[in-house]
């Protein structure tokens, strides 16, 4: 018995800076992971300060190499389809194509890798799902105009975008504008492109909104470039999701949770009904906030999106009172209250199934436009056995976990086109830089520090989604 339509698109996902490597090749401008050293060298401490990180050196960059995608991905894929993945996501390196961002001309090789990757996923039978721009903004324009900031960044978002339309328009229908639009909110220069290190709370505040109200422009308004090459494509915003629940029935800490909520749904809201919500005009009134809005962005913005696509990790909970809230969940860019009722990993993540039906059906409820699972999954260490074995039970449980729950919405009537598990082959992780917090099924021998042969191996998880996939869902 099965809750999944017959079309559902099973699959996995990555994005090109965590797993591509070959950095510099072919052409390949640097881009904003590109400076980034391990957690164990600052990393944290230079994605809140970019710019003097960029001046710094350090002994190891993970995002160099990583796990080499750029010369491996015809033989990953194949792996990916043996595990009956209907669809694969990863993301476009804008500065694989502009290596400074404001290129005249694209990069011929960038390109050409692309139709090589987007060809042999069709010849394989997966559907691409493709991520315009994800934590990787070229790092050119960082030093040039303060990354997203800037207004001018929203035409050359949309010169890329127009490229690679027109040229992958036979081989991708899928689309998203830019990963997880919030986090821009929580780490500016992953999302944003920008340093806010030098600027009070207060002018760093609206730099952050101003930076996201540019691509919220820019987002509608590839929206309706995408259509007018293609009416056929389907283009998505992306949200990290995740519902915050309040600490206690305490009316105070359930209107505080309304309003951490409204912080992420500010962005769907603005790309998937085409003005900015009541409360969040409010919010700028109340917090001294102004951001240049003409008239032309609010034209553009009337661009809605076809379809609603996030990450889910975990659910988040909050209180109203300071004194409480002081004790934040740790390893989480979202800080979170501890919950009691949840289990945590060993990165501190918290896991709540149910918390994926509670969060689709709200966001069903909220806009009815079909939903998009792109990411959820389960980053913990591997143990690779002697024989080439890794047996990550854990990992099983999470996922069966999560994809029963998500069944469980879609019998509630939400409507979603498909799930893609983050990080399918193991990759370099974003908030960490580490290669040791995995979550693929496929194992990629290689640690945190470059060492490895770079090999890849089945996890026990392999088997277990291949078996998901082949009964749509039925056999967890
Ligand atoms: C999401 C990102 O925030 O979470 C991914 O879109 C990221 O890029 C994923 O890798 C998991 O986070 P982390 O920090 O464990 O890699």
């Amino acid at each position: 018995m099965t809750n999944f339509p017959n079309d559902f698109l099973w699959g996995g996902a990555v994005a090109a800076n965590q797993c591509e490597g070959a950095y510099l090749t072919d052409g390949k401008g640097k881009s904003l992971v590109d400076i980034l050293p391990t957690a164990d060298f600052g990393r944290w401490d230079a994605l809140m300060n970019p710019k003097t990180a960029e001046q710094k050196t350090y002994d190891y960059y993970p995002s160099h190499e990583s796990i080499d995608f750029y010369h491996n991905f015809e033989s990953d894929l194949e792996l990916m389809a043996e595990m009956g993945f209907k669809t694969f996501r990863t993301s476009i390196s804008w500065p694989r194509i502009f290596p400074n961002g404001d290129d005249e001309k694209p990069n011929k090789a960038g390109l050409a890798f692309y139709d090589h990757l987007f060809a042999k996923c069709h010849a394989l039978g997966i559907e691409p799902l493709v991520t315009i721009n994800h934590f990787d903004t070229p790092l050119a324009l960082l030093d040039k105009y303060n990354g997203w900031q800037d207004r001018r960044l929203i035409d050359l978002y949309l010169n890329y975008c127009e490229v690679i339309f027109k040229r992958y328009r036979h081989l991708v229908r899928y689309w998203l504008t830019f990963n997880e639009i919030n986090m821009i909110l929580h780490i500016p220069f992953l999302g944003g492109g920008m340093d806010v290190s030098e600027l009070t709370d207060q002018a760093a505040l609206t730099a952050k909104y101003q930076a996201a109200h540019h691509q919220l422009v820019a987002s509608a308004k590839a929206t309706k470039l995408a259509h007018e090459i293609d009416p056929d494509f389907q283009v998505g915003c992306m949200l990290a999701a995740g519902d915050t629940y309040p600490n206690t029935p305490n009316p105070a800490d359930v209107l505080e949770a309304l309003q951490a909520n409204r912080e992420g749904y500010f962005f769907i809201d603005v790309q998937a009904r085409g003005y900015y919500p009541n409360y969040a005009l409010a919010l700028f009134k109340e917090k001294g906030i102004h951001i240049d809005i003409t008239e032309d962005d609010k034209a553009s913005l009337k661009h809605t999106v076809d379809f609603i696509s996030f990450s889910y990790y975990s659910s988040r909970l909050v209180s109203a009172d300071p004194a409480v809230n002081v004790e934040t969940g740790e390893g989480n860019v979202f800080k979170s209250l501890k919950n009691p009722y949840l289990p945590t990993s060993s990165w501190g993540w918290q896991t709540d199934g149910v918390g994926l039906r509670i969060t689709m059906n709200n966001i069903w409820d909220r806009y009815q436009l079909p939903l998009f699972v792109v990411e959820n999954g389960l980053g913990e260490k591997d143990e690779l056995t002697p024989d080439f074995k890794v047996h990550d039970d854990y990992r099983i449980a999470y996922l069966a976990e999560n994809i029963e729950q998500m069944g469980l919405a879609l019998k509630d009537g939400v409507v979603c086109w498909g799930y893609t598990s983050w990080g399918c082959i193991d990759l370099v992780s974003a908030s960490t830089g580490e290669m040791a917090k995995r979550y693929g099924y496929i194992y990629v021998d290689r640690d945190n520090a470059g060492n490895g042969t770079n090999q890849r191996y089945k996890k026990d998880s392999f088997d277990w989604y291949k078996q998901v996939i082949a009964t749509n869902g039925a056999d967890l």
